[in-house]
């Protein structure tokens, strides 16, 4: 994993400013602590503890080979850490060459897209996975009545239980009490752990091993992240630095549409953490080239408020030649992305690259332990707490009071 903080960053970031700008690196460490309140995501020795992951895999293993849909019901931390990893590692168009399908599911209130979903699934042979840690969220209880319909029209009550797998609360909730009553396989969402947090606990890691990516090596390259602090520290003081200045909007920019996933992903981690008490960057994501014709123009010329980090994949699994240009695909895909980088330089857009040798379990491990430990010690930087999410709560409240 390379990370250039400097090329694209060191003429916004003046020697004064750095003089000015004082942090404990020591004490940023110390924070680092997996026995603190909600810090269990940091404690990957236990998250990644033999038993539990063989437990995973050989869950994942009976429903590749029990069905032919695959249903994730989650919404939140609840489900994009799984896609993000599906996304970035398996072939585009899953479902289309693939087995079993995978469809997220619980991310809308729309009639429509359940009924044409059902219409898709409904002869096929189904295993549902249901993602609550609370057990209380709405989009998710209204998917699970609806899959459960059609579940209890296709299946018996005893092959139903064979179908049915319950990630949630070890003694909350509603879908713990249903576990309890029916005796369904279930899976533990650490109580010291947030959704947004909770890749490398069973929300994540059961789907992701379904799709067959390999996530002992997911868990050994997030390893690698928590063994060098200096640069989630040095990202984190980098987004702390630019907000004071102004730069209050942070594009994260890939340039391999397979990350789209993982956009959705960090935008959910930065702005649930840190946008909070008034304060905190807005994360957007740019996928490129596409979005170079649209948002590239704001980018370029609009207000200056923006900071863009780009994740760069530098060796495609795939290329080919383009005869006009006698360059492969991938060659000018890089000097898109170098081109860009620079205009926008030009355009007082700071930027970071963070760039992954190839796409592989153990780099997308490492990259989003990295990102969870900036985000924390960025969380720690600007006094706010990033592990609660007061505005989302009120959200749920309100609308749960008006139905
Ligand atoms: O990061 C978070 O805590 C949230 O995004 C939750 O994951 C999301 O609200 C879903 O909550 P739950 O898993 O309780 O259904």
């Amino acid at each position: 994993m390379e990370f250039d903080f400097e090329t694209y960053m060191q003429e916004f970031i003046s020697k004064e400013d750095l003089n000015v700008y004082n942090y404990d690196i020591n004490q940023l460490k110390a924070y680092l602590n997996k026995d603190k309140p909600m810090m269990g995501w940091y404690d990957l020795d236990t998250l990644f503890d033999e038993s539990l992951i063989k437990e995973i895999e050989q869950t994942a293993d009976y429903i590749r080979n029990n069905c032919d849909v695959f249903l994730v019901l989650g919404i939140g931390g609840s489900y994009l850490g799984a896609l993000t990893v599906i996304e970035a590692l398996n072939p585009y168009f899953y479902n289309q060459v693939k087995k079993p399908e995978i469809y997220f599911i619980g991310t809308n209130l729309s009639a429509d897209y359940y009924h044409d979903l059902i219409e898709i699934i409904k002869d096929k042979e189904i295993i549902v996975n249901v993602i609550s840690k609370s057990g209380t969220t709405l989009e998710v209880s209204i998917a699970y009545q609806l899959i459960m319909n059609l579940m209890k029209e296709k299946y018996a009550e005893n092959e139903l239980k064979k179908r049915l797998i319950i990630t949630t609360d070890v003694v909350k909730g509603k879908l713990r009490e249903e576990v309890n009553k029916y005796g369904y396989k279930s899976f533990i969402v650490p109580d010291n752990i947030g959704g947004r947090y909770s890749v490398f606990t069973p929300v994540g890691l059961l789907p992701i091993a379904v799709s067959n990516i390999n996530i002992r090596q997911l868990g050994f390259g997030a390893k690698q992240a928590s063994l060098n602090l200096n640069n989630p520290i040095k990202y984190a003081v980098i987004r702390d630095m630019m907000a004071k200045k102004g730069k209050l909007v942070e594009a994260y920019t890939v340039y391999e549409p397979k990350l789209y996933a993982l956009t959705e992903w960090l935008k959910q981690l930065y702005a649930e953490s840190l946008g909070k008490e008034g304060k905190g960057t807005l994360p957007i994501s740019l996928i490129n080239t596409r979005d170079l014709h649209s948002l590239g123009q704001f980018i370029q010329q609009g207000s200056k408020i923006l900071l863009e980090t780009v994740i760069n994949v530098k060796e495609p699994q795939n290329d080919t030649l383009i005869g006009t240009y006698n360059k492969t695909l991938s060659q000018i895909n890089n000097i898109a992305m170098h081109a860009t980088i620079k205009a926008h330089n030009q355009g007082q857009v700071p930027n970071n690259i963070i760039s992954l040798p190839i796409l592989n379990e153990v780099n997308m491990g490492y990259l989003l332990q990295f990102f969870m430990i900036s985000c924390a010690l960025n969380g720690y930087l600007m006094g706010v707490n990033p592990f609660d999410q007061p505005g989302v709560e009120d959200y749920k409240r309100i609308i749960n009071e008006t139905l």
